[in-house]
């Protein structure tokens, strides 16, 4: 493979064009702020990703005449940019997107990706993020990769070939790491209430944040767990260590974990490298609902920014704020919906951290429903557990309110009384 300087190969980059980067602890951060580095020469370049980590750059307001952001997940590196012209977020079920880039609706020109080097036979690997890098590199005319013999080596849909890539940068760079953080007294208490859901042989999908780690160290008694998830993170070693999830029970990719992209410290990195336990699959495949009801007692665990009390669960933004994104929240909810004995959970702190509660009698004006109240059947919180599934708009309310923050739950029975019932 003939190598290049970083400089050269994002030289191939020319104006208007749509360019795609990797995304996740995947970023190639050198191919980015070189891009970057050409914000005087270029104009109009359209970039977009989901998540990524690292400054981003390019979604400085000083360099819009050169970049613009079209971002499926607004990460908070360009949180602070949102809703202006330049940085714009595409709502879209993050099962729908390999689709929408395959259906040439939203042509690639080039994509800047991070692999690890060539095997034998001239395959890299898109190593923790495949999500919807795969379908990208499928179909950009141009692929700038950064090989990294630090990016570990993953199978699955992971691999592409030499002959694909049109420029290659060798680095020995840092992967992006996100380490375990310590849980709080809340999550422990959320993640207690999650464990008493899961049952013996549950096929486990864990969202973003504190709250699913919480719940996997209260499962050390249980069997058989299987995953089968968008992403995951360091919270699944012990469990795996200990043979507790050992995926036997699946019906799909059976005894295989399987996921979309990773999260985690330099242990998870190792403990993926060329480990044919762990498939890293096309987030189409991986979150699409009719694979994910394949396996039984499906247990999805996603959490929310707020619930009101009918159900409905916004988990993308504060108000008219974008905050993050759809992601795959709703086609695992879904899926979890549809499984034999599957069990769709949000789970949330009763109130943020300045005490606001999070359950609400509506949601903020602006507030975007990513799972509507049809989709949920639990809510958790440390207060307990909500069981909303067949009940009418007054049960739920009173649910909902059974596991609210007591100095709210006044109140909200109050504006439940005016909104939606008298009938309790
Ligand atoms: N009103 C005002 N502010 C609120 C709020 C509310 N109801 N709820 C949360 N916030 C603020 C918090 O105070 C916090 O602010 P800080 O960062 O300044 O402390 C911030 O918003 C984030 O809240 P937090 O509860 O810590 O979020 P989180 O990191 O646990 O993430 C989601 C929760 C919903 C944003 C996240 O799960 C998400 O993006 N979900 C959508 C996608 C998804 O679920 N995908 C599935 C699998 S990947």
């Amino acid at each position: 493979m003939q190598y290049v300087s970083a400089e050269h190969a994002v030289g191939l980059i020319k104006n208007n064009e749509r360019v795609f980067i990797h995304g996740g602890c995947a970023t190639p951060e050198r191919l980015v702020n070189e891009l970057t580095n050409r914000s005087k020469e270029l104009k109009g370049v359209e970039i977009t990703h989901m998540h990524t980590e690292g400054h981003a750059p390019y979604a400085r307001p000083e360099f819009s005449a050169a970049f613009h952001v079209n971002a499926f997940f607004i990460a908070k590196n360009i949180r602070p940019y949102v809703n202006e012209q330049h940085v714009q977020y595409i709502p879209m079920f993050l099962s729908e997107i390999p689709m929408f880039i395959r259906s040439g609706k939203f042509p690639i020109d080039t994509a800047l990706i991070q692999v690890s080097p060539p095997d034998q036979h001239g395959y890299c690997s898109l190593g923790v993020s495949v999500d919807i890098a795969r379908s990208a590199c499928d179909m950009a005319t141009k692929i700038i990769a950064l090989v990294n013999p630090r990016m570990p080596r993953t199978i699955g849909d992971s691999m592409i070939h030499v002959s694909r890539i049109t420029a290659a940068v060798y680095a020995e760079d840092s992967i992006f790491e996100s380490a375990p953080v310590a849980l709080t007294d809340i999550e422990m208490q959320i993640g207690k209430h999650i464990a008493e859901l899961v049952e013996d042989e549950a096929t486990l999908q864990m969202g973003i944040g504190g709250i699913p780690n919480a719940a996997l160290q209260f499962l050390e008694n249980h069997k058989n767990l299987g995953v089968h998830t968008e992403m995951f993170n360091d919270g699944v070693l012990p469990l795996i260590e200990k043979g507790i999830i050992n995926g036997q029970a699946k019906k799909i990719h059976r005894g295989k974990m399987v996921s979309s992209f990773a999260m985690g410290s330099q242990k998870l990195y190792d403990f993926m490298d060329d480990n044919p336990e762990v498939l890293m699959l096309d987030v189409g495949h991986v979150n699409d609902t009719t694979v994910i009801r394949k396996n039984k007692k499906v247990t999805a665990i996603n959490s929310a920014l707020e619930v009101d009390l009918t159900g409905q669960v916004c988990a993308d933004s504060i108000g008219t704020d974008i905050f993050s994104g759809v992601g795959g929240q709703m086609d695992f909810i879904r899926g979890a919906s549809l499984s034999e004995g599957g069990k769709p959970i949000i789970a949330l702190p009763s109130t943020t951290k300045s005490g606001i509660s999070k359950l609400v009698p509506t949601l903020k004006v602006g507030a975007g429903v990513v799972t509507t109240r049809a989709h949920v059947h639990y809510v958790v919180t440390e207060y307990g557990i909500a069981d909303l599934y067949g009940k009418n708009i007054a049960q739920r309310a009173k649910a909902i309110i059974g596991i609210a923050h007591p100095n709210h739950r006044e109140e909200l029975e109050r504006q439940s009384y005016d909104l939606y019932g008298k009938c309790w």
